[in-house]
């Protein structure tokens, strides 16, 4: 029989719902984004906890439908446990109470990040241990040493802004539109990546944390009281030059780390890990230490349940199951995640 297990993700803007079979291939992944936040050009805590009531219920409904099952066939609930935004979370986590508590199944809190983290396994992917992971995505920059599933050490990450925010902070002062990411990506692709000299904040700093929000300022220094519509080139090329800045920054930290600790792969995984800069040039990095680099396919970089669904999944296998006193975490660094690096930087 195979096991099924429900995912629910609910840490940001995205309501998501997901059946994972055997704790590797989703059987259907409905993911409703939030499109309150656009005019806004980021994420409005209060609106998306609201829009998360408004459609957690028939998200988790399509889900279980298009993988035709029922609630008495799934073998657990798995839900985001955080980091997250508070709110949004504890949404999610009591919906998730509610539904195991009318199945009688057990109750399994995902972090967010090690979801992240595991994404490209969702594609079949087997990766090597130790390796080196980068959660890349708005609100997160964590780069980890994972030992195995469940053995994490958190060795850097950003001083400032996330990787995400970043890009999708340049878009706001370009009146580009939200989320950023994607659409800098888009205009980058035309562009000429030396045409501005941009900065590269701690690129050669001997830790391996970053910061992004030196970047941001440079360019509305760029910018300066130019307002859109911008030229097609100029904008082409600021993109581009942004864009580069990051994944170099990025490129340098996640290959340093894995030299200094022997990995056997890196693996990236967030919104970010869906750049199609980043995943050329870490690609051919990695390439050069000899040791494969692995991304989600773009649909699993993203906020997902699939994601949780899969972490879920293996935690419910090793009997790591919450009852009903499940509590939402906003802080990584609450979840235990973060200590032994902490501990180890200090
Ligand atoms: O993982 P995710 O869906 O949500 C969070 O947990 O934050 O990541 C969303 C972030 C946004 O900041 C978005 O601009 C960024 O990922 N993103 C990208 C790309 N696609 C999404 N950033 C750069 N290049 C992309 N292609
Ligand atoms: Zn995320």
């Amino acid at each position: 029989m195979a096991s099924l297990v429900l995912g629910i993700e609910t840490s940001c803007d995205d309501t998501a719902a997901a059946v994972i079979e055997d704790g590797r291939r989703a059987r259907s992944s409905v993911i409703a984004s939030q499109a309150v936040h656009r005019e806004f050009g980021g994420v409005v805590p209060e609106l998306a906890s609201r829009a998360h009531l408004d459609l957690l219920g028939p998200t988790v409904d399509r889900a279980l439908a298009e993988a035709h099952v029922g609630l008495d066939d799934l073998d657990a609930i798995a839900v985001t446990r955080g980091p997250g935004l508070l709110g949004s979370l504890v949404v999610g986590v009591a919906y998730a109470k509610a539904l195991a508590l009318a199945a009688d199944r057990p109750l399994v809190g995902v972090n967010h990040i090690e979801a992240h983290i595991w994404a490209s396994a969702l594609d079949g992917a087997e990766i090597p241990t130790p390796f080196v992971g980068a959660a890349l995505s708005g609100g997160h920059t964590e780069f980890i040493v994972a030992r195995g599933f469940g053995d994490y050490t958190l060795w850097g990450q950003t001083r400032d802004d996330a990787a995400g925010e970043a890009f999708d902070k340049v878009a706001k002062l370009l009146g580009l539109g939200f989320p950023g990411g994607p659409i800098i990506d888009r205009l980058a692709a035309g562009g000429d990546a030396r045409a501005f000299d941009l900065p590269r904040a701690m690129i050669g700093s001997g830790d391996y944390d970053v910061s992004f929000s030196g970047l941001k300022t440079a360019v509305r220094q760029v910018i300066g009281d130019r307002t859109p519509p911008h030229p097609e080139t100029w904008l082409a090329d600021l993109c581009a030059s942004f864009r580069a800045a990051v994944v170099e920054t990025l490129e340098a930290k996640i290959l340093r780390l894995a030299r200094d600790t022997g990995a056997a792969a890196v693996v990236i995984g967030g919104g970010v890990a869906a750049n199609r800069e980043l995943r050329a040039v870490l690609g051919r990095g990695a390439e050069r230490l000899g040791i494969p680099a692995f991304f989600p396919s773009p649909v699993w970089c993203t906020d997902n349940a699939a994601m949780i669904g899969l972490v879920g999944s293996w935690m419910l296998e090793r009997g790591q199951t919450s009852g009903p006193d499940l509590e939402p975490v906003a802080n990584l660094e609450e979840m235990g995640f973060a200590a032994p690096a902490l501990a180890a930087a200090s």
